[in-house]
């Protein structure tokens, strides 16, 4: 069977396949945004949407990212390949595909994406946090030494903590040695905690967050077991 890559910017029918058949079954609801809410960032234009399909046109995996063109970062949002398709080199390939599409597209621009701390258990559906940080790490990424937690999808009580923050591409312009400016990051965080929990909160971890943006020498990356 022969697959193909296909982009989409505006809502359409491979777009709710996309959503429905695969990202409900790979991602808990609490780190998965609406249906709507997806639909309306292709709609407005600062999301796009990668989708790997078969000959009859079915996706096998996908990958939707948005642009916060403020501060000029690209997040991969979702990323997942149908538990049949998984372990073929499917993803890998479409990662890889993707962040060189919007570095291109987006330079200059750092590319970040936001996973599960490999420390979590488990899930049958949802995939193993490690494996996971072991494919992102094989694809270049690099993880953020900063305490992320997914913005709360409808306010701060909702939050996901235990994330971790990964830099899949850094333009020269944003890397210092092996650490990544955080000024373009905090700006990121700050747009994305406004949009989702509806303000920037002053709670502690919220403050803590947004420090480890500001310190000299930029943020530092590297893999995760050398943070541990
Ligand atoms: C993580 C994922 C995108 C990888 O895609 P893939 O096509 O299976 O990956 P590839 O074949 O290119 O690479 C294989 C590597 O992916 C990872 N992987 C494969 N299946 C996985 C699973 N069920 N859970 C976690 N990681 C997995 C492993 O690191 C694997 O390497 P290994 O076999 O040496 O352990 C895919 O497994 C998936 O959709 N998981 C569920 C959703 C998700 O975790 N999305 C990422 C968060 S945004």
């Amino acid at each position: 069977m022969g697959f193909s890559t296909v982009e989409r910017t505006a809502p359409d029918a491979l777009f709710t396949a996309v959503y429905r058949d695969l990202f409900e079954h790979a991602f808990p609801p609490e780190e998965l945004d609406g249906e709507d809410v997806l639909a309306a960032a292709l709609e407005r234009g600062s999301a796009n949407l990668f989708a790997v399909v078969d000959d009859a046109g079915t996706p096998v995996a996908a990958a939707f990212g948005e642009w916060s063109a403020a501060s000029r970062v690209q997040l991969l949002t979702y990323l997942a390949v149908g538990p049949a398709a998984r372990g073929g080199g499917i993803g890998g390939r479409l990662l890889r595909d993707a962040v060189n599409v919007w570095s291109v597209r987006r330079n200059p621009c750092i590319v970040v994406a936001e996973i599960e701390d490999p420390g979590a258990p488990a899930h049958d559906a949802h995939g193993d946090p490690r494996r996971r940080l072991a494919f992102y790490e094989a694809a270049g990424a690099r993880v953020l030494d900063v305490p992320y937690f997914q913005p709360g999808i409808g306010g701060p009580d909702r939050r996901v903590h235990g994330m971790l923050l990964l830099v899949l591409h850094a333009a020269p312009e944003f890397t210092i040695g092996d650490a990544v400016a955080g000024a373009p990051l905090r700006a990121f965080v700050e747009e994305y905690l406004a949009e989702v929990e509806g303000a920037v909160g002053s709670d502690g971890n919220a403050r803590a967050l947004l420090d480890a943006f500001d310190r000299p020498g930029g943020v530092p990356a590297g893999k995760w077991r050398a943070q541990q």
